[in-house]
């Protein structure tokens, strides 16, 4: 190696390769289907990561094209802000404490186990700030390979008044470095701008059409005939010859189409997400960003990795753009976040999909636990009566209350969802209804289901809105 990046307590690569694999628990199935379908995976993701090379290794990671191994990975890790992170009602998501050389070191040993879970064509974005993106770029040429350096993306994100800063200028954007393989994807992408009618560099011509014009670049003269013949061309008072481009007009404005470059200004950051979109997650990214990177860099079918998911944006994203996808992350809230996100996907235009319900992703998913973790022990408490409506054939489960270790008195406000599994198998809640906190305010805190749904016993999973769960047995007489 021609230069390298150095600092303390830097582990030799065969030292990262070795880290043990985390085991992996199938604790939840949404969606009907065979297999374990897309999924997500609650833990810290070293170990997880080597466990899906395990995979990788046993050909269990399929492209669309036959090709083994993640055809794209996009990483939104912590930025090493020493910050804690809430959610929107004052939940604890995630803790930025890792500094220094440790969080370079942290990035750089799950860099070289996903290095290894590429496909032969694969490619990885790192979103990263100011911060410590320069030191990345060093990490990621060390991993990748300077020459698999494709581009340095500025993700301009909007000026907020807020972030302006005496003596410098405002910060007001983010770092994403895109590394492929040789063979990677590439879906060029396009975007449109509106511009009012008149602005500077936007001209009518004689026949009342707007147009703007760009250099004659390396258009050979025949081509330029060609183009002369449908009123391409343009000559300037000077007789430069220069090539036409016609805009579509909308009342004042030009809606004019622009080739995407590596400076990405068309996307507003997540304070400007529609209600819709928003999660209530901490450093949520825009579906937008998500979208253009996923359809520049993978085709329908393959499979895309967030190894650090947040609030599922990537997953999301991925789902209703038609590809397969892995998620991992270590905090309660966000996984809790990520399957409520998957239930309520909207907007897709799948034709296959059909969404009726809070209960069913347009594709079938699993969550796995790794390691120690286990969500459904936290403390959360639920005080219900359950009983049968024998006009309506129905059974009823009346919440009466919660109480849990982080709900301060917050009562019934605090809970997050009701799930169901008619028939549990004594393993793995298989999803059969869901109930959004919406839903249950509206019906007074009441679930009511067919009683003929049920099978021998059914699971009752309670989620607050910090991600604590608890599971509830009960058994058909
Ligand atoms: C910046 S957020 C990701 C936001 C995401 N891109 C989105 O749009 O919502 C970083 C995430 O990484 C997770 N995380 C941090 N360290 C982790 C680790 N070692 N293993 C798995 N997840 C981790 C945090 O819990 C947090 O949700």
């Amino acid at each position: 190696m021609e230069y390298e990046l150095t600092y303390k307590d830097k582990e030799p690569e065969e030292a990262v390769l070795n880290t043990a694999p985390a085991r992996l628990r199938k604790v939840k199935a949404f969606g009907r289907g065979r297999g374990d379908g897309n999924l997500l995976i609650s833990g810290d993701n070293l170990g997880v990561l080597k466990t899906l090379l395990g995979m990788k290794e046993e050909n269990r990671l399929r492209n669309a094209d036959g090709s083994n191994g993640i055809r794209l990975i996009y990483i939104d890790p912590p930025f090493s802000t020493n910050l804690e992170f809430k959610g929107k009602k004052d939940q604890k998501a995630y803790r930025d404490k890792i500094i220094g050389a440790e969080f370079i070191e942290f990035l750089r040993k799950r860099l070289i186990l996903m290095r290894g879970l590429l496909s032969e064509d694969g490619s990885i974005f790192l979103h990263l700030d100011w911060k410590k993106a320069h030191y990345l770029k060093m990490v990621m040429d060390e991993v990748f390979g300077e020459e698999n350096f494709l581009n340095d993306i500025i993700w301009s994100y909007g000026g907020r008044g807020a972030k302006a800063i005496a003596g410098q200028f405002s910060r007001n954007h983010d770092i994403i470095l895109w590394y492929g393989r040789p063979g990677h994807i590439f879906n060029q992408q396009a975007f449109q701008r509106r511009v009012r009618k008149g602005e500077a560099g936007f001209t009518k011509d004689g026949e009342g059409r707007w147009f703007k014009t760009s250099p004659r670049g390396d258009y050979t003269d025949s081509s330029i005939e060609e183009l002369g013949k449908t009123g391409r061309i343009h000559r300037t008072r000077n007789g430069n010859l220069r090539i036409k481009y016609f805009l579509k007009e909308d009342g004042d404005y030009l809606i004019e189409d622009k080739l995407v470059g590596d400076v990405w200004d068309d996307i507003p950051d997540a304070m400007h997400l529609s209600d819709a979109e928003k999660t209530g997650y901490p450093t949520q990214k825009p579906e937008g960003l998500l979208a253009r990177i996923i359809r520049a860099a993978s085709d329908k079918g393959d499979i895309v990795l967030d190894a650090f998911a947040g609030a599922g944006t990537t997953l999301a994203v991925a789902e209703k753009l038609g590809r397969r996808w892995i998620g991992i992350d270590s905090g309660r809230l966000s996984i809790h976040t990520i399957e409520k996100r998957l239930l309520n996907l909207k907007g897709t235009k799948d034709p296959s999909a059909s969404q009726k319900k809070y209960s069913a992703p347009l594709r079938p998913f699993s969550v796995f636990e790794a390691g120690d973790i286990c969500t459904h022990a936290n403390g959360l408490n639920v005080k219900s009566a359950c009983s049968f409506d024998g006009k309506m054939g129905e059974c009823v489960i009346k919440i009466k209350g919660i109480e849990g270790p982080e709900l301060n008195g917050q009562g019934l406000d605090a809970l997050s969802s009701v799930m169901l599994d008619f028939d549990f198998n004594g393993e793995v809640f298989r999803c059969g209804r869901a109930y959004t906190a919406e839903e249950l305010k509206r019906s007074g805190y009441e679930v009511r289901f067919p009683a003929k749904k049920l099978k021998n016993e059914i699971m009752v999973v309670y989620s607050d809105i910090f991600g604590n769960e608890r599971w509830y047995l009960g058994k058909v007489e």
